[in-house]
């Protein structure tokens, strides 16, 4: 199976957590625009979705799925998203479509996390995915030298010869050379660092379960 069919498979499979009638937290990339396309088939039973990100939020509107404001709703049942890295307990790295902060938001207003992914995500240690951090533009170099004080590398991401510039209109730093085996304190740490919008680990917000695409089928973990 390929790396798309994977990621196919469990987009469909994450249907069975979307509540009929309810509001869904709807994430962002690859994965999440195959779980899109497999809610097409079931669009006239949900109420609508939150959405992370404005690519999701077309993607959504196109096949006819109602999106809201986070601020017009309450909290909701589940969110689903994919993850860049995750742990065997269900911390996460998320951001390498950019999209970290909304996703931390919606995930923060959702009782469950539901992770799809494919296989070659899941890791015993965070780390080798470089780490994205979204920063105001202006604090970018001093994160950047935060971050070589600790040994890692953080390069300002660029996109059509220029930097990135978020949907929330910020910077994203991305770090390597970082091991995490301490998720829980390493996101709190770098939250409070002047400049840092979101930093794009998922411990406090980790996933509930994750939907692992393999080649025998969905392998479903719960944390
Ligand atoms: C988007 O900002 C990310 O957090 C994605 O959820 C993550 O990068 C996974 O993307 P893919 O599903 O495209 O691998």
């Amino acid at each position: 199976m390929t790396q798309d069919e994977l990621k196919a498979l469990v987009g469909q499979a994450a249907l069975q957590y979307v509540v009929p009638g309810e509001i869904v937290g709807v994430g962002t990339g690859s994965t999440v625009n195959k779980f899109i396309e497999a809610l097409a088939g079931m669009k006239d039973r949900v109420r609508g979705a939150v959405s992370s990100s404005e690519a999701s939020t077309a993607r959504l509107r196109a096949i006819g799925v109602p999106v809201f404001d986070a601020n017009e709703v309450g909290e909701l049942a589940v969110y689903i998203d994919g993850a860049d890295e995750i742990d065997g307990v269900g911390h996460m790295i998320k951001g390498g479509g950019a999209a970290l902060t909304r996703e931390k938001i919606v995930a923060a207003q959702s009782r469950s996390f539901v992770c799809i992914a494919d296989e070659s995500k899941l890791v015993p240690v965070l780390g080798t995915f470089p780490v994205p951090v979204e920063v105001v533009p202006m604090a970018a170099g001093r994160i950047a030298r935060q971050f070589a004080a600790m040994g890692a590398r953080a390069t300002l991401r660029v996109k059509d010869g220029a930097p990135l510039v978020t949907d929330n209109g910020q910077r994203i730093l991305d770090v390597a050379g970082l091991k995490i085996d301490q998720p829980l304190a390493f996101e709190s740490e770098v939250n409070q660092w002047p400049g840092v919008v979101t930093v794009g680990v998922f411990a406090h917000q980790k996933a509930s379960v994750c939907l692992l695409g393999t080649p025998s089928g969905v392998r479903t973990i719960k944390f």
